[in-house]
């Protein structure tokens, strides 16, 4: 039975004053974020996939399939791989294919080749590992080859193959020629690395990116897991219900997304219910400035 979102609406009203649980329906869609060049809103979190990789008959892809199933039926989209990450194009393309879900994802891939021809063969590969004729996002991987990549992924965007190019970092060594690319390029999205943790991009890249109008994808929202180690066993503070935050995760992520230029943070999840909680951080408030100063000296001692 399909409801509509006025009824969804009614019934998790009726269902929150009779003091019951709400169903995940009643939770409501996630909260958005507007890519700037075009004025799409697309869920204000995605899925990282540097860890998907493996034989096909290994144990752990089970898990991984059912990881992407929830991410996507708790309303996920984007999606976030690379040539690079093994054979993580092999495992996301034939988990796409098996659930069916390939067009209902936002994709994103990588080219991380120095030369025009090799770069682009690396690029038709992607199209035959994850499938269908054109991808929402097509990055360069810590700008190898970005130059020639990028006359490519031009061309590319004007033929639809693309909607949107970008180009990728996770290191501050790189962030001057970076910010050079970014002055010199037009680029839909720039992907870098920023966290509660780690906040070097927020000093030049990110508000560059706000006054370009450039959507930035953060990896490393969790720092690999660094964060989660500072914090240990330690409850949330209280500051964690201001902002509908239920783990250490969604505080993390909560943190990224709140950034003022459009940043959506793409944690490398590799189990359901990761998955589950780390969409659950698209919902409900986001820290304002003040808490985010408090968030930032909460963790600074905790990391030094
Ligand atoms: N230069 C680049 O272009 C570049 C560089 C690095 C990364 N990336 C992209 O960014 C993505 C994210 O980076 P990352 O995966 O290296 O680091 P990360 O997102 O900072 O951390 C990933 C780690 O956090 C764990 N985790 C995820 N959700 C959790 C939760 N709710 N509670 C506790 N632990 C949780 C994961 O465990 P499980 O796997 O067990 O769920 C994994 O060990 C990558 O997958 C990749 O797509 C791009």
């Amino acid at each position: 039975m399909n409801f509509t979102r006025r009824q969804i609406i009614k019934a998790g009203a009726v269902i929150a004053a009779a003091g019951l649980p709400r169903p995940l329906l009643a939770q409501g869609p996630l909260n958005m974020t507007t890519i700037p060049s075009s004025g799409q809103q697309i869920p204000g979190i995605g899925i990282g996939c540097r860890n998907y990789r493996g034989q096909a008959d290994a144990p752990e892809m089970s898990v991984f399939r059912e990881t992407f199933a929830t991410f996507h039926r708790l309303g996920g989209k984007v999606v976030d791989t690379s040539p690079n990450y093994g054979n993580s194009e092999t495992v996301i393309g034939g988990i796409m294919a098996d659930l069916g879900i390939r067009d209902e994802l936002w994709l994103a891939t990588k080219v991380d080749r120095e030369a025009r021809e090799s770069g682009i063969a690396r690029m038709e590969r992607s199209f035959e590992l994850l499938g269908g004729d054109s991808f929402e996002l097509m990055q360069v991987h810590n700008l190898r080859g970005v130059e020639i990549q990028l006359q490519t992924m031009q061309e590319w965007k004007q033929q639809g193959r693309f909607r949107y190019i970008g180009v990728t970092t996770s290191s501050d060594r790189q962030y001057e020629r970076f910010a050079e690319v970014m002055l010199r390029h037009e680029l839909d999205f720039i992907q870098l690395d920023y966290s509660l943790g780690n906040r070097n991009a927020a000093q030049k890249l990110m508000p560059l990116a706000q006054d370009k109008g450039i959507a930035v994808l953060v990896n490393l929202p969790f720092g690999r897991g660094r964060l989660f180690n500072a914090v240990g066993g330690r409850p949330l503070p209280d500051w964690a219900a201001d902002i509908d935050a239920k783990s250490w995760a969604q505080v993390f992520l909560k943190y990224v997304m709140s950034h003022p230029s459009a940043a959506i943070p793409i944690p490398g999840t590799t189990k359901p219910h990761h998955a589950e909680d780390n969409i659950a951080a698209a919902r409900g408030r986001l820290p304002d400035a003040r808490l985010r100063q408090e968030m930032e000296n909460f963790i600074d001692p905790l990391l030094a």
